[in-house]
Formats: C-alpha cells, sequence, structure tokens
C-alpha cells in the first residue's frame, strides 16, 4: 500500500482510528456545500470536537482552479495555520485534488487525510496521492503529488450520492476488471445489478477489490494502463467544456472506443467487445458520444493529450480481458503499433 486506506461502514463514526493521525496538530478541513451539509457535523463530533476550522469551496469542476486553491491558502494564512496542521479533505475527488494540493504547497507541504464521499473518488481519485488543478491550458494540468496520511472511507456516505455520479463511479469499477483481472470482470457481470442497486455487501467487495488494483499507482508500467479509455474520454470531456458529461461517462464512452480499436489492432474477440457493452448497458452508463461532439475535435483533443510522447499517439488498448498494454501510434500511422493510420481511429469515434 503506497498509504494507509481504511475501508469500513462507520468509519467516519471512529474516533479512536481518527484518534491514530491526530497528534497534537491543528485541524482544517476543507469539503464542499452539498458535503459538508451531510457530513461535517458528524465528522467534528467524530473529531471529539477538537477546535477546527471548514474551508467550503465551491462544488464542481469549473471551480477546481488556481483561484479556489488560494482561497483555501488564504484561509490557513488568515488564521494562522502553522506546519503542525492537519488538513482533512471531506468530499469528492474536485475536493481531494484540491484540498491534496493545498496540503502539498502550503508552508511546502502539510500532512492531509482524505475522506472521499464519491464512489469514484473511493475507487480511484483519493488513491495514490495525485494532486492537481485544471488551467485553461488543460486538465491537472498544475498539481503535485502527496500522500496523504490516510485515506478513510465509509461506503454508507454513497447513499446520499446522486444516481448519475454514482454510476459514473461504477465505470473506473468496471475499468479495473478490463485491465487488470478477468475474474473480478465476470464477478462483476454477475454482481452489476446489486452494484447498481447499492447494495453494501456487493458494493463493498467491489470497493475493496478496485482499490488493491487502484493501488497499482505506485508502479509506472501499470499506472499508465490505469488510463484505458480516458484518451478518447478526456478528449470528449475537453470538446464538451466539462458539462455535457461526467468524468466516469466520458470514461465508458472512451472503453467502448478502445476496445473497438482492440479488436482492429490485437483481434481481442468481438465477444469481450459485447460484454463490455453489456455490463455497461447494466450499470446504466452511455456507450456511444453525444452527437453534438465532433469526431474531428475529439481527434485534436486527444493529439494534445499529456500523456502522448514524441508526437506519438498513446492509447491503452486490450490484448485480451484483463490485459491490458499501452500502445504508441504515429499520427502519420508508422509507429511502433505498425501502421494505424488516424482515419482507422477517426473512423472508430465516428461510428460511436
Ligand atoms: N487524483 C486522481 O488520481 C484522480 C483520479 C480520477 C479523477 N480525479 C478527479 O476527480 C474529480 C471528479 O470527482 P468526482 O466524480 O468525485 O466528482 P466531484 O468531486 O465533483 O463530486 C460530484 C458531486 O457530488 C457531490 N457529492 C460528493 N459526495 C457526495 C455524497 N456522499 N452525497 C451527495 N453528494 C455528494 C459533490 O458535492 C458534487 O456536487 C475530477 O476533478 C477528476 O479530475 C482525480
Amino acid at each position: 500500500m503506497i498509504h494507509p486506506i481504511h475501508i469500513d461502514n462507520y468509519s467516519l463514526n471512529n474516533s479512536e482510528l481518527f484518534d491514530n493521525y491526530i497528534q497534537h496538530h491543528r485541524i482544517i478541513i476543507v469539503s464542499d456545500p452539498c458535503v459538508s451539509q451531510l457530513y461535517l457535523s458528524q465528522l467534528k463530533a467524530t473529531l471529539r470536537h477538537r477546535p477546527c476550522h471548514a474551508v467550503l469551496i465551491p462544488e464542481g469542476e469549473q471551480h477546481k482552479t488556481l483561484a479556489t486553491w488560494q482561497q483555501i491558502l488564504d484561509n490557513l494564512f488568515s488564521h494562522g495555520y502553522g506546519r503542525d496542521t492537519l488538513l482533512i479533505a471531506l468530499g469528492g475527488g474536485m475536493v481531494s485534488d484540491i484540498a491534496g494540493f493545498a496540503a502539498a504547497t502550503y508552508q511546502r507541504g502539510i500532512p492531509w487525510i482524505s475522506i472521499p464521499t464519491t464512489l469514484l473518488a473511493q475507487v480511484d481519485a483519493s488513491i495514490g496521492g495525485k494532486t492537481a488543478v485544471n488551467h485553461p491550458g488543460g486538465k491537472n494540468m498544475i498539481g503535485a503529488f502527496h500522500q496523504p496520511s490516510a485515506v478513510i472511507i465509509d461506503p454508507r456516505v454513497l447513499e446520499s450520492l446522486p444516481e448519475r455520479e454514482f454510476r459514473s463511479g461504477l465505470a473506473e469499477v468496471i475499468k479495473y476488471g478490463l485491465i487488470y483481472d478477468a475474474d473480478f470482470f465476470t464477478w462483476l457481470e454477475i454482481n452489476m445489478v446489486s452494484c447498481a442497486a447499492r447494495d453494501p455487501a456487493a458494493l463493498s467487495q467491489a470497493i475493496k477489490a478496485s482499490i488493491v488494483m487502484s493501488d497499482e499507482k505506485d508502479i509506472a508500467d501499470k499506472r499508465a494502463i490505469l488510463n484505458f479509455g480516458h484518451t478518447f474520454g478526456h478528449a470528449m470531456e475537453n470538446v464538451s467544456g466539462y458539462c455535457t458529461l461526467l468524468h466516469g461517462e466520458a470514461v465508458a464512452i472512451g472503453m467502448v472506443m478502445a476496445a473497438t480499436l482492440s479488436v482492429q489492432i490485437y483481434g481481442l474477440p468481438e465477444s469481450v467487445l459485447s460484454r463490455i457493452k453489456r455490463i455497461l448497458e447494466h450499470a446504466q452508463l452511455p456507450l456511444t458520444r453525444p452527437t453534438t461532439l465532433s469526431p474531428e475535435q475529439i481527434v485534436e483533443a486527444m493529439r494534445m493529450d499529456k500523456k502522448n510522447h514524441n508526437n506519438t499517439l498513446r492509447l491503452v488498448l486490450l490484448k485480451s480481458l484483463g490485459e491490458a498494454v499501452v500502445a504508441d501510434i504515429n499520427p502519420m500511422g508508422i509507429g511502433s503499433m505498425g501502421a494505424i493510420p488516424m482515419d482507422q481511429i477517426k473512423k472508430i469515434i465516428r461510428e460511436n
């Protein structure tokens, strides 16, 4: 494990657990108005009502900016917080990304704890210490690696999560099965209806399995394959101005596109592609791009992806169920992958 991860129903109410991470720290909590209304008072009670200050930042990806980061830092300064401060991020991936970045940068770094409250943040965003804000130049373009002292996950908080946000998180859970573990994918096929209905037992099992795989973020060559579906997905998010598709929805469509290319390049069986589409349908995730997003613009945005190297397009493809590889594709069609003309990629986008 990169950092301790505690996952348990009622961990949000477990004072002894939090005591382990709070020595003589002063505490600042960063959250958003929606999450704080639901869970801030519980957290304060769990912290045994130690003195602490809460900073509420505006909700939404459009606020994951340097201006909001500065709002957090201004609060830290104005209340005279020093390096003996523990920052606690209470919220989804947006809150953990920006609060973690504030912890990484305030006085060259203070300790922090993440309490992720969305499925996406529990299985992905809060794991591995990747913190960031967006810049007009691109998503997550300013950031730092800063490991939290602990990630404390209470699956019960997912009960209040809006349906669409919840399903968006399921896309990342499905991704883990596709890239790492065919058995887990098969388990998900059987249990997707229960997971989608937020059955506590099924959901806990899915979250725990996903976290074990998400932890692979530590290992560089394994980290790369976590981007399965993301190059297509980020490009669609970017072209839509981050307001048409949620992250997980874009990743779901991106996974269909990447799997379709995998059929053409690696001979991934059509039956696997059909299984991917079926499980995404059971999770009520979209399979095709909104027609308002033009294939030409998506391809253009893909060319700008920060994971590309030396003018090659970097995509994660499937060789088989549970086995992913990184493929560098030269835009001229002459790369380590042999001839994959960009037109072939554009055709897949057009048809999906
Ligand atoms: N650092 C990483 O490794 C990493 C990985 C994946 C995604 N991310 C980032 O995560 C962000 C997306 O995170 P997200 O999908 O969690 O969305 P989010 O943080 O924007 O939260 C979505 C909405 O759900 C609400 N919400 C959160 N928890 C709730 C709960 N328990 N009950 C009711 N409402 C709740 C929030 O107030 C917000 O309105 C993006 O900024 C993305 O870049 C980071």
